[in-house]
């Protein structure tokens, strides 16, 4: 068999309904593929994605290594660590590193928990031979299949032929095709089966599919009352201590990986979470990334049921549909995911190839608007799709607000056709079509997001034309949003500097909070900020707009991806390093303490390191507002 037989074989099977190349030869498609070997290694660099190091300044110069520690009996953690951001993917967005954490349980028999990806293959299998015998390994059991494991899992199963891999039944249809010309043992889980390792290390594991990990397994063994929860609970960050001593200060990065890995799932995180109830003994969690979940278990497991009820709460919800062959799709559907949750609007994903037309269907009658990705295969978009875009075409309203998107090699005719389709259906779309070529990179995903972030302002603005009408049927309600709007505040222009990126949001919700230290706190609305001021410690300027200067309307909206408001107008750089409107009537330099989610809102609460009058004959702008839901 070709090399590139070979791999639209795996194709087949892992993606369940791409074509198989006997399918392909007939399509053409197979030449054209035999025609481009370049392509292939295009593709096949899609499959196992390289480590692509993002911008020299972000580099950590202490190197990648595995710190290994025992988390109980006859149990160690093999944490392979980068203090680098791993990949541009959105999780990984706060750069902090992060840790791939392997488990070895050493009893009568040995069982090696989640091999790391092959960015860890030569450091992690050095440290592993350090702690056991790869000829005696009994069970490698895997959480979830990963292109990017498969480089460590066939250079382990080299040194560990003997080796069963224990895994869920979808993980075992992927992993026979890929390991088809090998003699390699695979079992998988079908029901409540335990896997005794001896010394009462007894497995029990529960199958836990989301649209992002539909094959996901976790583990539970009941000597050490430690549960494996795999992409549950981790954290992308990389430190020195393994449990979660310092749990309060780790808040904001669980959040964050949550809110960018399953905000757009939470159904399926609810249905994790009752699965995990079970164990109601477990006294750690040890997920796949990040520190050792032990001090702070019930208080995560309570976040995690909070943070997606949130998700239930809003008044306004995308259904996200796609699928993905490699995960270009799904990385770029979780890219625009982040960019609507940001906003406050809730996302559900769905990845068509795992849900059943009714589930789309009851998704699709519940949102409010809708976004489609795909992958172009032969000239098409894959079938699952198509069936999900008949079911829109029958079920969704045509005021409803569409968006498409899709990773392409060379034609890209799978997003052109579904775009077409949705546009001669009236639907109107909003964004513009995101076509990215093979996998995205940072700057792609960056667009994906702002895209994600502007479908959902469209949604709103869409839902606030339409609430006058709603309001004059509720006389009370018209009339409390009046008297609330006769609030005012001053109208001030929150800058601050992301790397390269100017950004400045208009606000007049500011008051004086303290005195000493000179405080203040500021509401900016979701919708404007993306991650602008997430994190303790970040400087920003607040300046404060003089009567008769009308620079307020250069940040009306947030700008479109690429257009920089300030051009058009003078600026200064403050101390803190962040843009100081010149013609404003004075400014605050101010550092960030504290961030609290407020309905539609951040309260911000700022300490002012610095301030300065511009202009001492000045007035203060103010901002009188007729409603309540006027900033
Ligand atoms: C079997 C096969 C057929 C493909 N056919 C096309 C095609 O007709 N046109 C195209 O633009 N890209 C084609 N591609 C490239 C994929 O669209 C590209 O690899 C894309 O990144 C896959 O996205 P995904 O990771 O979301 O599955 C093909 C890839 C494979 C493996």
């Amino acid at each position: 068999m070709t090399s590139s037989n070979s791999f639209l074989k795996a194709l087949s099977s892992f993606f369940r309904f791409a074509p198989s190349p006997e399918a392909l030869q007939e399509t053409g498609v197979q030449t054209a593929i035999a025609e481009a070997e370049t392509e292939a290694a295009a593709i096949a660099e899609t499959v196992v994605p390289p480590i692509v190091e993002p911008d020299a300044s972000l580099l950590a110069t202490r190197p990648r290594d595995v710190q290994v520690a025992q988390i109980g009996d006859a149990t160690t953690v093999l944490r392979s660590r980068t203090w680098d951001r791993l990949k541009f993917e959105v999780e990984y967005g706060r750069q902090k590193g992060t840790t791939a954490n392997a488990y070895l349980i050493q009893a009568d028999k040995t069982a090696l928990l989640d091999p790391p990806g092959e960015s860890f293959t030569d450091i992690f299998l050095t440290e592993l031979q350090q702690h056991t015998d790869l000829a005696t390994l009994d069970y490698v059991i895997v959480g979830h299949v990963n292109p990017n494991r498969i480089t460590t899992l066939r250079r382990l199963l080299a040194l560990a032929p003997q080796a069963t891999i224990i895994c869920s039944r979808p993980a075992a249809i992927a992993l026979r095709t890929i390991f088809a010309d090998g003699d390699v043992q695979i079992k998988p889980i079908r029901g409540d089966e335990v896997l005794a390792l001896g010394q009462g290390h007894e497995l029990r594991f529960v199958f836990v599919p989301t649209p992002r990990w539909p094959d996901a397994l976790c583990t539970y063994d009941a000597a050490t009352r430690i549960l494996f929860t795999d992409k549950f609970f981790g954290a992308h960050l990389c430190d020195e201590p393994v449990l979660d001593d310092n749990w309060k200060q780790l808040d904001e990065d669980r959040h964050y990986y949550f809110d960018c890995l399953h905000a757009a799932q939470t159904r399926q995180v609810q249905a994790a979470l009752d699965k995990f109830a079970t164990f109601a003994k477990a006294k750690l969690y040890a997920p796949g990334h990040g520190p050792m979940v032990r001090y702070s278990l019930s208080r995560l497991t309570y976040d995690y049921r909070e943070w997606s009820q949130q998700q239930h709460t809003k008044d306004l919800t995308v259904a996200l549909l796609y699928t993905s062959a490699y995960g270009n799709t799904a990385t770029i559907g979780q890219a625009i995911a982040k960019g609507i949750a940001q906003t406050g609007v809730s996302v559900e994903s769905v990845n068509c190839e795992f849900a059943d037309p009714a589930e789309i269907t009851s998704l699709i009658e519940q949102c409010d608007g809708f976004i489609i990705g795909s992958p172009t295969l032969g000239g098409h978009a894959p079938t699952q799709i198509q069936t999900a875009l008949g079911i829109i075409l029958s079920t969704a309203p045509r005021t409803h607000l569409a968006g498409v998107f899709g990773s392409y090699g060379w034609s890209g005719e799978a997003v052109d056709q579904i775009e077409e389709k949705l546009k001669d259906s009236g639907y109107r779309l909003g964004f513009e079509t995101l076509r990215i070529k093979f996998k995205p990179t940072d700057e792609t995903l960056q667009q994906c997001e702002a895209a994600g972030t502007e479908f959902a302002q469209s949604l709103r603005k869409d839902k606030r034309i339409r609430a006058p009408y709603q309001n004059a049927a509720d006389g009370q309600t018209d009339r409390t949003g009046q008297a609330v709007g006769r609030v005012t505040g001053s109208l001030c222009v929150l800058t601050a500097q992301q790397d390269d990126t100017r950004l400045g949001v208009l606000t007049s919700w500011v008051s004086q909070a303290s005195f000493n230290p000179p405080g203040l706190t500021i509401a900016i609305a979701k919708d404007q900020t993306a991650d602008l001021l997430a994190h303790t410690g970040e400087p920003f300027v607040l300046n404060i707009l003089k009567q008769g200067k009308n620079l307020r309307r250069y940040f009306l909206k947030p700008p479109s991806p690429g257009e920089d408001p300030f051009v058009a107008i003078a600026t200064e750089t403050a101390t803190n390093g962040c843009p100081v409107l010149t013609d404003a009537l004075a400014y605050l330099e101010c550092t960030l303490q504290n961030r609290m989610e407020c309905g539609d809102h951040w309260l911000l609460y700022a300490v002012v390191e610095h301030g300065k009058v511009l202009d001492a004959t000045g007035v203060t702008a103010v901002n009188h507002r007729k409603s309540a839901l006027q900033q």
